[in-house]
């Protein structure tokens, strides 16, 4: 029987050969987290360090999903495609885990609070019964959700700075059918769950000097929150362009979050744009986020901004097509895709 090891949590388990590899992973607690368990999300993306022939060819969606991350195809896989092969396989620490700092494995969490911001949108606060919890400003966790058919796992980003090392927030909307969204939002204080993480290399370039522009839309806006409370808790006098977007008026939440945290960080300018706003309601910007782009940000800001993106993939694509079309490099366009 082929065995299968995890070189960063010290574990080996044998396998059948055709086994799922992520079942394996968890039989074994490998310590390689799983969101979409599809390919698209780059979660588990894993270098092996012995074995990678026996894992078989890259497939054009591990290929498109590995080389968006920037990985090496020569050393990494996406356990969440395999099977087991006819021989071994030494896995290494999984790219979304690649800050040392990175609790690997499963812990608990208890519901401290639940509060809709709006008809869909809830926010959740979580208490870590755990004393060295350290989230970067960005990340996400991946929650267990129990009692469905299979194992079910959703990553949610973290919205709350790193200053609060025994709390976490999360923003969540209720999507029709969805099985994860909807027992979040039947969460309620006292309960508890297992979670993973944190994990996630969109995390704000602490050690940069350069403006940013931050652009989000629906929760996408909950990292660019983490990020924006942290750059306060810092006192950071880096300035900062975000370009909110929502469809309507009943969508809108975080107004007058955003109103006090501009008035206790002066470096901070946002602006909320509805795609499909009543004219007769909405006085602000209508339009999409990249509408924004195009009459804020400049070729100038190229060479001085770096970029922070979150929301679906739609908008990740025709921002950075705009950007890039600004002349800003690839290298200072950061994002986070929802799925
Ligand atoms: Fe999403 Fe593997 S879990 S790519």
């Amino acid at each position: 029987m082929p065995k299968i090891s995890f070189q960063h949590v010290d574990k080996s388990i044998e396998a059948d050969e055709g086994e799922w590899m992520y079942e394996v992973v968890e039989r074994a607690e490998g310590g390689i987290p799983f969101a979409c368990k599809a390919g698209a999300c780059g979660t588990c993306a894993t270098p092996v360090v012995e074995g990678i022939d026996s894992l078989g060819k890259v497939s054009a969606r591990e290929a498109r999903t590995l080389t968006e991350l920037g990985l090496d195809l020569d050393t990494y896989r996406l356990p969440c495609l395999k099977d087991v092969g006819a021989s071994d396989v030494v896995w290494g620490r999984p790219h979304s885990a690649a800050d040392a700092d990175t609790e690997l494995g499963t812990h608990e969490v208890v519901v401290e609070s639940y509060r809709p911001l709006n008809l869909t949108v809830a926010e959740l606060r979580f208490f870590v019964d755990k004393a060295d919890f350290h989230a970067r400003p960005g990340q996400y966790m991946i929650f267990h959700i129990p009692d469905a058919p299979r194992t079910v796992r959703r990553s949610y980003s973290i919205s709350t700075p790193p200053s609060d090392t025994r709390h976490f927030e999360i923003c969540v909307r209720a999507v029709a059918g969805g099985y994860g969204s909807n027992y979040v939002h039947r969460l309620r204080p006292g309960e508890r769950l297992a979670v993973e993480g944190p994990y996630g290399d969109f995390v704000l370039d602490e050690a940069s000097e350069r403006d940013i522009i931050m652009i989000a839309t629906g929760t996408g806006i909950a990292p660019i929150k983490a990020m924006l409370m942290h750059l306060l808790d810092k006192r950071s006098k880096r300035r900062v362009r975000l370009f909110f977007g929502l469809r309507h008026e009943t969508d809108l939440f975080y107004t007058d979050l955003l109103r006090g945290l501009a008035a206790h960080y002066p470096a901070l300018e946002y602006w909320i744009t509805l795609s499909q706003a009543d004219p007769a309601r909405w006085a602000g910007p209508r339009g999409r986020v990249t509408d924004l782009i195009d009459t804020h940000v400049s070729a100038a800001d190229a060479a001085t901004s770096e970029v922070y993106l979150c929301g679906g993939r739609p908008m990740i694509e025709s921002s950075t097509a705009a950007l890039r079309a600004l002349g800003f490099s690839a290298d200072t366009i950061h994002y986070e895709r929802f799925f």
